[in-house]
């Protein structure tokens, strides 16, 4: 057997790689690369970790770590997040799911009755996290994700089918400026794209390079979506529904004030697990 071609081998040689790459965690994303490029569970790696690599297998797991180390995101590499518990696809098309979201939907399924059917929307719905985490959670709701992005939409579809949930929602793709099904839904949820335009520059490499611009850029102060969420919630969404916002940490004033100003009452401003804020809701 030749020591240098086992699979520990190759990963100590590839966790060496990440590491001069400043990757944070190299040992552990060289192993999860591993067990993607080779289709192993982890049970199954350790198992194998003493037997040799194929050269298939070592060519698929250092073209993978050569995208690591050249500072592509790991979920783009892998083509896989973890959001609120659960695996979904993801691709270049989409913004990577945040665990900063998750208290997103912590805070929109308090305002969905358990035991009641309901009917939910997602704003620009990337890769459906939002709107697949409140479906998994709320058996009687069904739903819809709106997105402008065309291969966005399509892993959100992928999404949906990946976990069950294409009988009880579907993606439209368009923007939600033509979209027409306030009037029957329930809950909105949406986190738009909320970076001030000039801040984009100066965001890390890893976001600023490789995640879609369309995600990111709310326009010269960030609140261009709002603004345009909210003018038309205010004249078409049903009364007594609930309006759920994802905002930056510095724009709770601001999107309160733009509800305030549209007629929205119980209006509140919830923070993520850092302490700042995170989250908007509102009743029309
Ligand atoms: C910040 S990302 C959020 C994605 C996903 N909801 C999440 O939380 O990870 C915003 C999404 O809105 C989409 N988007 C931007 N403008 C839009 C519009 N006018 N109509 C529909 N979708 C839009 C973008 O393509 C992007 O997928």
């Amino acid at each position: 057997m030749h020591e240098q071609r086992t699979f520990r081998a190759q990963l100590a040689i590839a966790t060496q790689r990440l590491t001069s790459a400043g990757i944070d965690q190299p040992a552990r994303e060289a192993r999860h690369l591993m067990q993607h490029a080779c289709a192993l569970s982890a049970a199954e790696l350790i198992g194998e970790e003493l037997s040799e690599m194929t050269f298939e297998q070592s060519s698929a797991f250092f073209d993978l770590v050569e995208r690591r180390a050249s500072g592509e995101p790991f979920e783009y590499v892998t083509g896989t997040a973890c959001f609120y518990g659960l695996e979904l696809e993801c691709s270049p098309a989409t913004l990577i799911p945040r665990p900063d979201s998750e208290v997103v939907v912590d805070e929109a399924l308090t305002r969905l009755p358990l035991g009641r059917t309901a009917r939910i929307a997602d704003l620009g719905t990337g890769t459906g996290c939002l709107l697949i985490a409140l479906l998994k959670n709320q058996p009687g709701t069904t739903g819809i994700g709106i997105e402008r992005s065309s291969r966005a939409a399509q892993v959100a579809t992928a999404n949906l089918r990946r976990h069950g949930l294409s009988a009880r929602a579907s993606i439209e793709t368009g923007s939600w400026d033509d979209w027409t099904g306030w009037g029957e839904t329930d809950l909105i949820i949406s986190n738009p794209p909320y970076i001030a335009s000039d801040i984009i520059e100066t965001l890390d490499e890893s976001v600023r390079s490789h995640e879609p611009h369309i995600a990111l850029d709310g326009g010269a102060d960030g609140l261009a979506a709002y603004r345009s969420i909210i003018h038309l919630a205010r004249s078409q969404m049903k009364p007594g529904a609930w309006l759920v916002f994802e905002i930056g940490y510095d724009q709770g004033k601001a999107v309160t004030s733009l509800l305030e100003k549209a007629g929205f009452d119980a209006i509140s401003c919830g923070q993520d697990l850092g302490e700042r804020d995170r989250v908007v809701s509102a009743r029309r």
